[in-house]
């Protein structure tokens, strides 16, 4: 199956994709994630996008399609995919209509996680992840058992993002706005729209996702 997590920044597409993965044998797959780890790697897409994702803004196009062509295409990703923060404007969901046409395959749902925009501040600035296996806390709403020990593997480095500062996220805001809401109606159009309230606990929001997975696949 494909699944697309839609929303905006800090709606919790990341943690809810961890979860889904674990419980359903999918395969996340956060171009923001991948993007990270070009800019990390310093290549030619890295370098691209490094000053673009500092302030906020959306990447290009044919750099985020191309990097996620080539990951979708990994053997892993044959049982099914979770895609968080792809697609992202028109552009992309049209490349993706095609790269999965070329493989028989098709979305089975795209889920719109919808939260307010006051609360996604607080729960972006509060955000970290273990630096060893990448598991989300947040240090109000989800935090681990002994402080700066990562329950899911015991590594003691935790990280922040360079985007997580609150003016650069009101930018990342207004780029999902502008540019990723219309995607809502994209996929109502195709008939493959579920939305889920995302403001309740995160236990909660899994709950009402994993029923709209199971009817969906
Ligand atoms: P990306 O990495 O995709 O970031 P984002 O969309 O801004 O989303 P976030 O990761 O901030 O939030 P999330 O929804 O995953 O929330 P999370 O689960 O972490 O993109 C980063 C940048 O890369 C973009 O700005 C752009 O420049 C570029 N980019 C990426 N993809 C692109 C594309 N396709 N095209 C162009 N450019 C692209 O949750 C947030 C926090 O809240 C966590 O601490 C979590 O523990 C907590 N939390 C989660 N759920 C709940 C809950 N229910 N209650 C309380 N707390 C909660
Ligand atoms: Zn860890």
């Amino acid at each position: 199956p494909v699944l697309i997590l839609l929303g905006p920044p800090g709606a919790g597409k990341g943690t809810q994709a961890r979860k889904l993965e674990d419980k359903y044998g999918l395969v996340q797959l956060s171009t923001g994630d991948l993007l990270r780890a070009a800019v990390a790697q310093g290549t030619e897409a890295g370098k691209a996008a490094k000053a673009v994702m500092e302030a906020g803004g959306l990447v290009s196009d044919e750099i985020v399609i191309a990097i996620l062509r080539d990951r979708i295409k990994a053997p892993d990703c044959t049982s099914g995919v979770i895609l968080d923060g792809f697609p992202r404007t028109t552009v992309q969901a049209e490349a993706l209509d095609a790269l999965l046409a070329e493989s028989g395959q098709k979305i089975n749902a795209a889920i719109s996680l919808e939260v307010d925009d006051a609360a996604m501040v607080e729960r972006i600035s509060g955000r970290y992840t273990c630096g060893a296996c990448g598991e989300g806390y947040h240090d109000r709403f989800k935090t681990p058992k002994e402080d700066g020990v990562c329950d899911n593997c015991g590594a003691t480095e935790m990280k922040r993002r360079a985007d997580d500062k609150a003016e650069t996220v009101a930018s990342r805001l207004e780029a999902y706005h502008a540019s990723t809401a219309p995607l809502i109606g994209y996929y109502e159009g195709k008939n493959a729209l579920s939305r889920i309230d995302a403001m309740g606990r995160i236990e909660e929001v899994a709950a009402g996702l994993g029923a709209i997975v199971e009817k969906a696949t």
